[in-house]
Parts: structure tokens; C-alpha cells; sequence
């Protein structure tokens, strides 16, 4: 990685800056893409947007890790927030992609951010990278539409991959930075059915399997960042409620009370999931440091 010049977007998010740090101390040159005005001469302003990204950063760069867009589950799915996110990420990945496709020296690898909402509701189903897509609006106007923005770069050479990343586990953000204070109460439950999948990965992991993706050229298309065993919302409940020492509610908290509160989001964020398995990665070689999820939430806890 040292020597690499490395162009992130999204880079102050919870993915962003982990993976940005990792870079970093290994000796990458990173350039961060902010939609501010530049602090330094490792940023460089973009208007996702309007279409405006300075070639002249990109051009030279060995690989970009495109992780931007409107925040999916952190607040209630009114349409107008619905829009912003698929908006943001559609207009952002084709900002990226029209500049990077027009360079004269083009970065080798394009790692663009996608998530396992793809599969739609799997149910019980263990599904890889080779899956359709399933239906939803996660699925059908969120992740589809996102991921084809991508396909001008595969048609220019460029190496794509696309980061169908699950539920990430850390302390700092994400889902379960939300769920942590209700477990500390020891009102933690499992939401619906808690049959439900949920495949999550640790922060750790999720950084070292971009990591791995970057050093090795041969993997390209889509590459699900999930840990190997997915567990289903009860366990989950269980898992967390031990590894912070509370108990948990034995009751279930039904799903029409979730739709009330949450939104949108509850039907296929929390009550519906996805049960999918990261074969792309395992046949690359890479190691999971947390196979399992007691070993990642006491690691991240
Ligand atoms: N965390 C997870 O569990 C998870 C799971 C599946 C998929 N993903 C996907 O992975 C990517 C990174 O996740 P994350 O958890 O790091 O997300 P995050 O914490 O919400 O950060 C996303 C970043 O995107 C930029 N951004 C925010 N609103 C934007 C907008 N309207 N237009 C353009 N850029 C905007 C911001 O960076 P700047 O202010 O620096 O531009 C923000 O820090 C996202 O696309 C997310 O959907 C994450």
C-alpha cells in the first residue's frame, strides 16, 4: 500500500475515515474528495451533484475507493430523504465515473460502495455474489441503479469492484451505535419475526477486506463484505445483549410498532434481511479476523 496514491470519497463517514486512517498508516498517499472547501493539499473539493471533480487529482492516482452518499438508515424514509439517497449516490458514482472514464492515465481500480439491500429479502436463503437482484425499494431503486453507474468504468479498463458491504459492526456509528443504549438498559429484544438475517461484518474486517481488494488485481465485480456466518435477529439480540453483560427482553417488539416509529426503513432495513455469504472474498484468500460474532462485538465493544 505504501507509495500508492489512494482517492476516497465519502471519507468523513464511518467507513471513510476508518479505511482512511488504515491508509494512511501504512504510508498511502490519500486524497480525500469533500464536498467543503479544502483544508489541505490532500483534499480536493467535488460537487457530487453538479458534476464537478478535478481531473487533475484523479489523474496519476492508482485506485479510487468511492464510499459517498446520503446516509440510508438514519432517519425516517420521508420521499424527499428517499430521493436524496438514491440521487446521491446515482449522480455522485456518474460524476466519478464520467471524469475518471475521460482521463488520459486512468487509476487501475474504481472500488465503488453497494450493500447487500442488492439481494432484496433473502428469508432463510444463503445467497453469494452470484445472486439476482431482489425486489424493494433498496434493492430496485437504490443498489441496482447505483451499481450500474459503475459500468462505463469496467468499459474503459478500469478494474471495478463493487462493495456490497453488510451490517457494520463498530463502536463509532452504524446500526449498532443505535442499538447500544436501549441494550445498556437491558431493553434490547428481538424486533418482528427475529428470524430475520442479518449479515454483518466488523469494522476490522470491512477495513481489511478493502485492503486486500486493493493489493489484489484479480478481483473484480461484485464482492459481498459480510463475516462468513450470518446469524438471525434473535441471535443477534442475544449476542449483544451477553457481550454487554444485560439482560434481554423476552418479548419481541412487533413490527407494526417499529413501522410506526422507524418508517420505511423498518420493513426492509430491521424486519426483513439478508443471508449472504462473502464466497468472493474466501476464494481470494482472504482471513476473516472475526468469523464469529461474539469475538467481533468484544472486540468493537
Ligand atoms: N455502515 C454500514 O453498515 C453500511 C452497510 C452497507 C452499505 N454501506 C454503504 O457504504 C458507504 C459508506 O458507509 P458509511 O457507513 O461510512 O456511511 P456514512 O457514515 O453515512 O458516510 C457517508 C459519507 O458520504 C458523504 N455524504 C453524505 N451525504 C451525502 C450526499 N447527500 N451526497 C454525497 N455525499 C454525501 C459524507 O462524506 P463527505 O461529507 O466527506 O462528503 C458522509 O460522511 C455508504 O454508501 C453506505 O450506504 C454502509
Amino acid at each position: 500500500m505504501a507509495d500508492m496514491t489512494i482517492i476516497v470519497t465519502g471519507s468523513s463517514g464511518l467507513l471513510g475515515s476508518a479505511l482512511v486512517k488504515s491508509l494512511r498508516n501504512d504510508g498511502a498517499r490519500v486524497v480525500r474528495l469533500v464536498r467543503r472547501a479544502p483544508r489541505d493539499d490532500d483534499e480536493s473539493c467535488w460537487d457530487p451533484a453538479k458534476g464537478v471533480v478535478d481531473p487533475a487529482v484523479l489523474e496519476g492516482a492508482e485506485a479510487v475507493v468511492h464510499l459517498a452518499g446520503a446516509g440510508i438508515g438514519d432517519r425516517r424514509w420521508s420521499d424527499e430523504h428517499k430521493r436524496e439517497v438514491v440521487r446521491s449516490r446515482v449522480e455522485g458514482t456518474r460524476t466519478l465515473v464520467g471524469a475518471l472514464t475521460a482521463l488520459a492515465a486512468r487509476p487501475a481500480a474504481l472500488l465503488s460502495g453497494s450493500a447487500i439491500g442488492f439481494y432484496g429479502d433473502t428469508g432463510d436463503l444463503a445467497v453469494d455474489e452470484s445472486a439476482p437482484a431482489g425486489t424493494g425499494f433498496l434493492a430496485q431503486e437504490v443498489v441496482v441503479p447505483w451499481e450500474a453507474e459503475t459500468a462505463p468504468a469496467e468499459e474503459a479498463g478500469i478494474r471495478v469492484v463493487r462493495l456490497r458491504t453488510g451490517l457494520v459492526l463498530s463502536g463509532q456509528g452504524g446500526m449498532l451505535s443505535r442499538l447500544l443504549p436501549v441494550f445498556k438498559l437491558g431493553l434490547g429484544a428481538p424486533l418482528g419475526s427475529g428470524r430475520q438475517y442479518w449479515s454483518w461484518i466488523s469494522i476490522d474486517d470491512w477495513v481489511l477486506a478493502v485492503r486486500h481488494i486493493l493489493k489484489n488485481p484479480e478481483i473484480s465485480g461484485p464482492v459481498n463484505l459480510t463475516a462468513p456466518e450470518p446469524v438471525t435477529n434473535a441471535e443477534f439480540t442475544k449476542a449483544l445483549g451477553a457481550a454487554l453483560h444485560r439482560p434481554t427482553m423476552p418479548i419481541a417488539v412487533p413490527g407494526f410498532a417499529l413501522r410506526t416509529v422507524i418508517g420505511g426503513f423498518a420493513e426492509e432495513g430491521v424486519l426483513t434481511g439478508q443471508r449472504v455469504l462473502p464466497r468472493r472474498l474466501l476464494e481470494s484468500g482472504y482471513t476473516f479476523r472475526h468469523t464469529h460474532l461474539n469475538e467481533a462485538l468484544a472486540a468493537v465493544l
